[in-house]
């Protein structure tokens, strides 16, 4: 084929490339290593000086055309694209907005986030345990001697032992953090620990799983005076009541020696329980390696449950774990207006 042939076939069928795939196919057929164009410039070596020139210029002369042909033909084809993008997809501004759903935070959640916001500005850290704890943890390490009746109050769910044979439970109250965390820190120790916590029991005012948040403080001078600040502080601005009154009446717990429990003077008509407290009881410390004599501790633990239930007016308990989503929108809280 001449040269003269050659672009006016090329050029033709340029011209009739229907797609970008087309396109880049016949540029490789053509321009590419082992395009026809390229084959005849690596013939021109094999010529003789003087028909090298000439065939060299008029190579030179039908590569250009190509390439500006295929050049054109691209930026038609990339035009043709989008035209036919824009006619697609076009959008109908008149149609209705689809529903818009916004999420509520759980009511629990929110009490639990306003309780460690408080107590982490007293300087308080969160420390958490595993659900399924190891008796030890949940009662024995907590001075509740074996067979006590302290454990049958409990309502306890059993689990099969662990691996290596330690009898397992659903823990039945955030207290076992407090055993880990003074096996793994020493003092001074300031945490609280929420969570979750499971007794057999289910009525009005109890569910087998609920939730408990437990405090925890050891140092060389802690007293009684630093539990009941600690504990007023906290629900004067929990229930935003500055002068809301507290009561401390005598109680009993294993792990704690003196033992009291919490009322709060409620709507001027009744005093409602609404936590357990102490000083940590010397043998808990001591079951922890820490020296009762140098150290003191208070601790407390209270049901997230009831706080929420006092504070927002929730009259059964069972209400937070039905998933009933007009509930959760009359009482759960706007995302957005979070701190
Ligand atoms: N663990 C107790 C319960 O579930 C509550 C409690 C009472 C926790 C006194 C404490 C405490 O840390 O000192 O009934």
């Amino acid at each position: 084929m001449n040269m003269s042939d050659l672009k006016h076939k090329t050029l033709e069928e340029i011209e009739k490339i229907a797609s970008l795939q087309d396109w880049e196919e016949l540029r490789v057929a053509v321009l590419g290593k082992k395009g026809s164009l390229t084959l005849l410039m690596k013939e021109l070596g094999t010529k003789s000086p003087e028909e090298r020139r000439l065939m060299g210029a008029e190579l030179n002369v039908v590569k250009e055309a190509v390439t500006e042909a295929l050049d054109l033909r691209k930026h038609q084809l990339e035009e043709a694209d989008l035209d036919a993008r824009l006619a697609r997809e076009t959008l109908d501004v008149s149609l209705p907005p689809r529903p818009f759903f916004k999420g509520k935070i759980h009511p629990l959640s929110s009490v639990m986030d306003q309780a460690i916001h408080i107590f982490g500005q007293m300087g308080f850290k969160v420390a958490e345990g595993p659900d399924i704890e190891e008796d030890f943890y949940n009662f024995t390490a907590l001075n509740f001697p074996p067979e006590h009746p302290a454990r049958q109050e409990h309502d306890t769910f059993y689990l099969p032992p662990g691996a290596d044979q330690q009898p397992l439970v659903l823990r039945t109250h955030t207290s076992p953090v407090q055993i880990r965390t003074m096996l793994q820190e020493k003092p001074p120790i300031r945490i609280i620990a929420p969570g979750r916590t499971y007794r057999s029991d289910y009525d009005a005012t109890h569910t087998p799983m609920f939730h408990q948040i437990e405090g925890l403080v050891v140092d060389t001078h802690t007293h009684m005076g630093h539990l009941k600040g600690c504990l007023e502080e906290f629900c004067r601005l929990f229930f935003e009541d500055p002068a809301l009154k507290l009561r401390f009446r005598p109680g009993y717990f294993p792990f704690t020696e003196p033992s009291a429990e919490v009322d709060i003077w409620w709507k001027d008509s009744s005093w409602l329980e609404i936590l357990g407290c102490g000083m940590v009881h010397p043998n808990v410390l001591r079951n922890c390696d820490i020296d009762p004599d140098v150290y003191q501790g208070f601790a407390f633990g209270m049901g997230i449950e009831r706080i929420a239930m006092l504070k927002y007016g929730i009259e059964d308990l069972r209400l937070f774990f039905d998933s009933d989503i007009r509930w959760l929108n009359y009482y759960g809280f706007d995302p957005e207006a979070r701190e």
